[in-house]
């Protein structure tokens, strides 16, 4: 598949078919994730992977846009390290989150991304998963074989570039 196609094509998909997710396909994700474009490549990111079902749906309890995660075979938590990179701890996991959304869809599979970063149930991620103080938690990814169709948009390009100076619309 190329890549631009997948860029236009992936959708955010918030319901899951009881499908399993094969191990093959989980560790394509993660090698996207590891090959993000990084800051001084230091790389601050930690994935966890989560199938178990029980903790999938205290994720769901807890996580009000996140209801689905009950429902998807596999759930990606995805952690920035300040320690590895001050400046880029954030930056460079959402870098990583984008590729796995995209090799997701290369592989069939179907995604939701999730924030949880500065919010009051980031503390409560961390406490299900034995997560260290001193890391982030960023984000978290649905992952299965979707059960919906879904549509998006976007503003036009006119909208959001200008050419050459701030406000100039002529090519
Ligand atoms: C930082 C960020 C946080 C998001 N958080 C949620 C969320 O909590 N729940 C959810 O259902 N979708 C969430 N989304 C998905 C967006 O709603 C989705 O990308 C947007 O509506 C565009 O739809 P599309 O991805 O299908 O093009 C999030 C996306 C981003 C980038």
């Amino acid at each position: 598949m190329d890549v631009v196609k997948a860029i236009r094509e992936r959708r955010s998909i918030r319901k899951y078919k009881s499908t399993e997710v094969e191990s093959e396909k989980v560790d394509t994700i993660l090698q996207a994730g590891r090959w993000a474009p990084s800051a001084s490549n230091k790389q601050p990111w930690h994935f966890i992977v989560v199938r178990d079902e029980a903790m999938r749906k205290k994720f769901a309890e807890i996580h009000n846009y996140g209801r689905f995660m009950a429902e998807s075979p596999v759930v990606i938590v995805v952690l920035g390290n300040p320690a590895k990179h001050p400046r880029y701890h954030l930056a460079d996991p959402h870098n990583a989150v984008q590729n796995m959304l995209l090799a997701a869809h290369y592989e069939g599979l179907n995604t939701c991304w999730m924030g949880i970063r500065e919010t009051d149930i980031e503390p409560k991620f961390r406490e299900l998963l034995d997560i260290p103080e001193e890391l982030r938690v960023i984000c978290s990814i649905s992952v299965g074989y979707g059960d919906q169709e879904r549509n998006s948009n976007r503003f036009p390009l006119d909208e959001i570039v200008s050419w050459e100076k701030y406000g100039n619309s002529e090519k």
